[in-house]
């Protein structure tokens, strides 16, 4: 399972940390072998000391050491990352993007033919290493892909998909961290607001949701069955639900999520050309 080939990471902050962090804990790749580059030079200084790897003095570094090249910088910042880098990457290597709404077609005017491009969405889940990524194969290459799957798997699970179902990704999974925390924050609120202290409020709505989702994730069973397993007929949870399809609750969460779609197409197509 261990890499081979050497690494680079372009932007050290929350997400790539979260990714070579994740290999660097399964011993999946040694500090040696793995490049790092932020324009803060305190951050990739304090991550390659943390580390053991190698802070590069520039992105061309990167590009020149490195067979994988890991981009996650914010998508705004991409364009002039990549300025002065297309003579400099090289065939048979790799870019995997991170980057929210830039499409493959976009990295590639920027980077130039050579390199192998993948473009893969995670979410906030790397952090604890229980994220899920989605990794783009339209038009990949099968070591590449391969590449992609091993980084991903070091942080958490993943799934293979076409390109044009990325923003649909982003509203599921990228932005759905946040949905689950909305919930559970609705749940301590109500408990500290009925008397129970806020530690203990916070730990029964945390918990809750960890089990549901350790259940879930264990059990060849789908949610929906899983929730009628736990409702029964003129109970709480029952009562609960009722209430939650009163005030149409499915149908909100379905517009939603097409709200969610719809900005993620308007946030690609709003970024500067490349
Ligand atoms: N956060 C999520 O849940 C999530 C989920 C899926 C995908 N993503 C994608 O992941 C990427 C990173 O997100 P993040 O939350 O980790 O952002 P972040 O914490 O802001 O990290 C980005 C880092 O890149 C640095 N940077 C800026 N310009 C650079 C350059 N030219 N070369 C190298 N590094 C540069 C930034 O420095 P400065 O602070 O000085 O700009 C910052 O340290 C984004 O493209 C985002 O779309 C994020």
């Amino acid at each position: 399972m261990k890499f081979r080939e050497t690494l680079g990471l372009m932007g050290v902050g929350n997400m790539g940390q979260a990714i070579l962090e994740g290999l660097f804990s399964k011993r999946m790749v040694t500090g040696s072998r793995v490049w790092v580059f932020d324009t803060i030079l305190q951050k990739a200084a304090e991550f390659s000391k943390k580390w053991q790897c190698r802070q590069a003095k520039s992105n061309a570094e990167i590009v020149k050491q490195t067979d994988i090249v890991i981009l996650a910088m914010k998508p705004q910042d991409f364009s002039s990352a990549m300025k002065g880098l297309k003579s400099v990457f090289r065939n048979r290597q790799t870019v995997i993007s991170i980057l929210a709404g830039t499409s493959v077609e976009k990295i590639r005017r920027e980077i130039g033919p050579r390199p192998q491009v993948i473009r893969a969405m995670p979410n906030l889940g790397v952090k604890v290493g229980e994220g899920i990524t989605a990794i783009a194969t339209t038009g990949v290459k099968t070591l590449s892909l391969q590449a992609a799957r091993k980084i991903f798997s070091g942080c958490g699970k993943t799934v293979e998909l076409e390109e044009s179902y990325l923003d649909l990704v982003t509203a599921l999974s990228g932005s759905g961290p946040a949905y689950f925390f909305l919930v559970m924050e609705l749940m301590v609120k109500e408990g500290v607001r009925q008397g129970i202290p806020e530690g203990q409020s916070r730990l029964l709505a945390v918990q809750t949701a960890l089990g549901a989702a350790t259940l879930a994730a264990s059990s060849s069973q789908s949610p929906e069955a899983l929730r009628q397993m736990v409702t029964s007929k003129g109970g709480t949870t029952a009562a609960a639900l009722a209430v939650l399809e009163e005030g149409k609750f499915s149908d909100v969460f379905h517009r939603a999520l097409e709200a969610a779609v719809e900005r993620s197409r308007e946030l690609s197509k709003r970024q500067p050309p490349a």
